[in-house]
């Protein structure tokens, strides 16, 4: 983790920044953040929640920075919060720094984190057309976020549409934390009932807000309004019970943890521990799996590849990465080690495929994304031509009939 450093100390704010960042103690801190449209001309505009505070957007050579205006002392409670997230792995906005006013006639603190590229408010999802096919992986990526942060043992306390953004994962929706105010960290017991609360607050929250885009006309009519917060309590109990749920192993099964490992890994979560009990019932063990977080195929990836990718990215690269490794071991009758396979994929396919690309790069989709846009194109053309059509002609036909194909 980067270090904090307090880098300015005037008379009226003390700014505390993250080193290795652009310099923001030029900023006109000491004026209210409404005030910053006569102060800035870097300010910029992009889609976002609802919020009580005032929050604006900075550019600052080439990154974008979100500054919220909290009372005194929430931005530093908040900003930790967040860091706090970031040593856990779990998907939330990056803290950059936080500032308080010291002047008494003025108490405010404010919190800068970095914007979430590439992110979609909520907003977006419910009112486009476009992005349809999004609506069922929103619910999931809620529900997963929330399963995220119960293992680690954080209670969020107020999960909402507005408090939540979203990130393409291979045609699915990865869900990131947005505000960390209310979060409380319970790294020994999680208690139950904390879990219970957050589901009833999270359905209260997302009902309440679906009411009001409807109520404005700003929802699509075929959103069955007060289900949406029920659907997502159930898929969140499906999977917690899948992840937490304790096997019965006889001795005979040994192959039960195996699967169990493999089920976990293929939905994205580490195992760090698996525990083995002695049962009353003679000589069966009761099995339980304590997972660590959800970057299973991401940390293989960037160890293999150096590429940061979502984990559903992640997972539909690697995949590839042990196609590429059958196909040459078989080709050179020998076995090729998976970080062999990985330079191979890399320099012969995936940069290749983006290379095909071209002005598609650098667009509102990132890397990760086109290319995992790409491999689907390519696996609907292969069916349709009953062969496969190989990566440059599925980039090429998908950068041809681009805004046909864009759920953007
Ligand atoms: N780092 C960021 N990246 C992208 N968007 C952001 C970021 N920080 C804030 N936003 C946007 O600003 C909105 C408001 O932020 P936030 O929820 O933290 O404010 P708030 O005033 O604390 O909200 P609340 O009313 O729930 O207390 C969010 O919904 C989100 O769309
Ligand atoms: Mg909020």
């Amino acid at each position: 983790m980067l270090e904090l450093t307090e880098l300015k100390k005037y008379p009226d704010y003390h700014l505390f920044l993250r080193s290795g960042l652009p310099d923001l103690s030029g900023l006109p801190w000491v004026a209210p953040l409404r005030e910053w449209t006569a102060y800035c001309d870097n300010l910029v505009d992009v889609p976002h929640g609802v919020s009580r505070h005032p929050v604006l957007f900075i550019n600052l050579e080439g990154f974008v920075y979100a500054i919220k205006e909290l009372p005194v002392g929430v931005a530093e409670k908040e900003y930790h919060a967040l860091t706090k997230l970031e040593d856990l792995r779990l998907p939330a906005v990056l803290p950059v720094g936080f500032i308080h006013t010291t002047n008494p006639d003025d108490r405010r603190s404010l919190l800068i984190t970095r914007h979430l590229e590439y992110s979609i408010p909520y907003r977006s999802i419910f009112q486009s057309n476009s992005l349809i096919t999004y609506r069922q992986h929103f619910l999931d990526a809620i529900s997963s976020l929330l399963v995220q942060l119960h293992l680690a043992g954080v209670y969020w306390g107020d999960c909402s549409l507005s408090n939540t953004l979203f990130r393409r994962d291979a045609g699915t929706l990865q869900a990131y934390l947005v505000d960390a105010e209310t979060l409380e960290f319970f790294p020994n017991y999680f208690p139950p009932a904390h879990r219970h609360q957050e589901l009833d607050i999270m359905e209260e929250n997302i009902n309440g807000e679906l009411s009001d885009l409807h109520s404005i006309n700003q929802l699509m009519d075929n959103i069955s309004l007060h289900e949406v917060g029920g659907y997502i309590r159930v898929r969140y109990q499906k999977l917690w019970e899948e992840i937490t749920r304790e096997d019965i192993v006889n001795p005979t099964e040994q192959y039960i943890i195996q699967e169990r490992i493999e089920a976990l890994n293929s939905l994205g979560y580490s195992v760090g521990e698996i525990e083995l009990y002695p049962t009353q019932n003679g000589n069966q063990l009761r099995l339980r799996v304590v997972v660590t977080d959800r970057n299973y195929h991401r940390d293989q990836l960037v160890k293999l590849t150096g590429l940061e990718a979502e984990e559903m990215q992640a997972q539909k690269m690697m995949n590839e990465i042990l196609e590429v490794r059958a196909l040459l071991s078989t080709d050179e009758n020998r076995s090729i080690p998976i970080s062999v396979a990985s330079y191979h994929w890399l320099k012969n396919i995936y940069e290749p495929t983006l290379h095909y690309l071209g002005s598609l790069i650098g667009t509102d989709m990132n890397l990760s994304e086109l290319y995992c846009q790409v491999l689907e194109h390519k696996w609907y053309m292969s069916e349709k031509a009953h062969r496969d059509v190989g990566h440059q002609v599925a980039a090429e036909d998908y950068l041809e009939n681009y805004d046909g194909i864009s759920k953007l």
